[in-house]
């Protein structure tokens, strides 16, 4: 009895000793911070590490960098989000940026002035990306810039790559792109852009190089290329049923107008990357499969008039960032709750032309702009479940957005997942 007893203490004694341990650990580890946390929209948090300001915003699943965030900040931390493209400017408003994470992301692309007005950083980490492509001038806004991570980026060493490599290869550039390596084309693979000569990525491989000419290949068997100016690719009238499998990669504009095409397959262009112009005009299309335009991320126009469509599916435009015109005559629009995603996406992107865009069905509606129809569903929705994300004042956004979840079927669902950026409250954890 007495050792149980004295067993029981020890044991006891024991657990307060860990208890204990682990809240001094806590409270030495957590001090510094846990009173200055800031949460703020999309899970970013924003704290004080050593007299430096911190916005850690990884692994929020965002696309883009939002408006409305502290501006202040010495280090930002990007890493692990859904990010596809940096714009011009993107930036600017951090003037005090020291070091930049945007690691294991998904960017393909950075514009010229992505990162102008950071005169101050010297860290950017880029590796872990989809970069193909990246000119030297992207670096040029950054004087103080000495560590530059780029590697596991599928590099692209041809010559448009040129300005890059030569950049890296500056003697006090050597913490710059270190370990960065060519994934095309098969001649330089696996080289480092560190040491690659860059005198070969502007002249023609030599004649024991020159790719093999392709295999039979439906594209080139049935349809027209031009090269120039641009390289298109002119499928028009071919009595084609679906696209073709085996695009030329360079191809800038494809006509596929009347042809007998019913359906469009999961991304059916991604390996065309430079695609500006598709036109699809005059086909049977009903159906286009959400992931169909994926990676079409130069797409500037697309024809879909005189097809058979009814609504498009929530997502089937979400990649087409520089898309300006999109035909949509002649179809059959039928004005129901699932023609909603399209009204809201042409409302987020209004840089976006439309033509065509008319109700067929149902019969009261017939003939009316689609817009008009959304604006009377809106209009006819009963008063306290009325939610307008563009009124200024209100309900805050996140109860509006708390508001929203609760009431799934209110609206369509696209809409709920978009959050405005610049509405949200920052508050503060005691
Ligand atoms: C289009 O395809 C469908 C079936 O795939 C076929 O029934 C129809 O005759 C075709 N139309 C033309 C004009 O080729
Ligand atoms: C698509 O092709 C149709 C038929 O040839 C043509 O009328 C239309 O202008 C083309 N669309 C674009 C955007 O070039
Ligand atoms: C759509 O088809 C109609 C009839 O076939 C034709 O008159 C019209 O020019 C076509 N529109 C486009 C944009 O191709």
């Amino acid at each position: 009895m007495r050792f149980f007893a004295a067993l029981l203490l020890l044991v006891l004694a024991f657990a307060v000793a860990e208890t204990r341990r682990g809240e001094g650990l806590e409270n030495s580890r957590g001090r510094k911070r846990l009173n200055s946390v800031k949460r703020l929209p999309n899970n970013c948090k924003e704290y004080i590490e050593n007299g430096d300001k911190y916005l850690d915003c990884q692994d929020c699943q965002l696309t883009a960098v939002l408006i409305g965030w502290p501006e202040d900040i010495d280090h930002f931390l990007l890493a692990q989000n859904k990010i596809k493209v940096l714009k011009d400017n993107t930036f600017s408003h951090f003037p005090n940026l020291i070091s930049l994470d945007l690691q294991l992301n998904e960017i393909s692309l950075i514009e010229e002035g992505a990162f102008s007005g950071l005169s101050k950083l010297t860290t950017l980490l880029l590796q872990h990306n989809r970069l193909q492509v990246v000119s030297e001038a992207v670096f040029v806004p950054l004087p103080r810039l000495r560590y530059l991570r780029l590697h596991d980026n599928p590099w692209t060493c041809d010559c448009q790559l040129d300005s890059l490599v030569r950049f890296l290869q500056v003697p006090s550039n050597r913490y710059m792109g270190n370990f960065a390596k060519c994934a095309e084309p098969t001649r330089f693979w696996g080289q480092q852009l560190k040491t690659l000569d860059p005198k070969l990525l502007c002249s023609p491989p030599m004649q024991s190089q020159v790719q093999l000419p392709r295999p039979y290949s439906d594209t080139t068997f049935l349809c027209h290329t031009h090269d120039s100016p641009r390289p298109l690719l002119d499928c028009r009238s071919r009595g084609l049923n679906a696209v073709p499998h085996d695009i030329p990669e360079n191809t800038a504009k494809m006509d596929l107008a009347f042809n007998n095409i019913t359906q469009l397959r999961p991304k059916a262009f991604t390996t065309i990357k430079d695609l500006k112009l598709l036109n699809l005009s005059s086909n049977s299309l009903e159906h286009i499969d959400p992931a169909a335009f994926s990676g079409l991320l130069h797409l500037r126009e697309l024809d879909l008039s005189n097809n058979s469509l009814h609504f498009f599916n929530y997502g089937v435009l979400e990649d087409l960032y520089y898309l300006r015109t999109l035909y949509l005559d002649g179809n059959p629009w039928i004005c129901d709750y699932n023609i909603h995603y399209l009204i809201y996406w042409l409302k987020h992107h209004p840089a976006v032309e439309h033509t065509g865009l008319v109700c067929n069905e149902p019969e009261e509606f017939r003939g009316w702009p689609v817009e008009s129809y959304v604006k009377t569903y809106n209009a006819e929705c009963p008063k306290d479940k009325l939610v307008d994300l563009n009124r200024g004042n209100g309900p805050t956004s996140q109860e509006l957005i708390e508001g929203i979840e609760e009431e799934p079927g209110l609206l369509p669902s696209p809409l709920r997942k978009k959050k405005k950026p610049n509405e949200f409250e920052i508050f503060r954890l005691s």
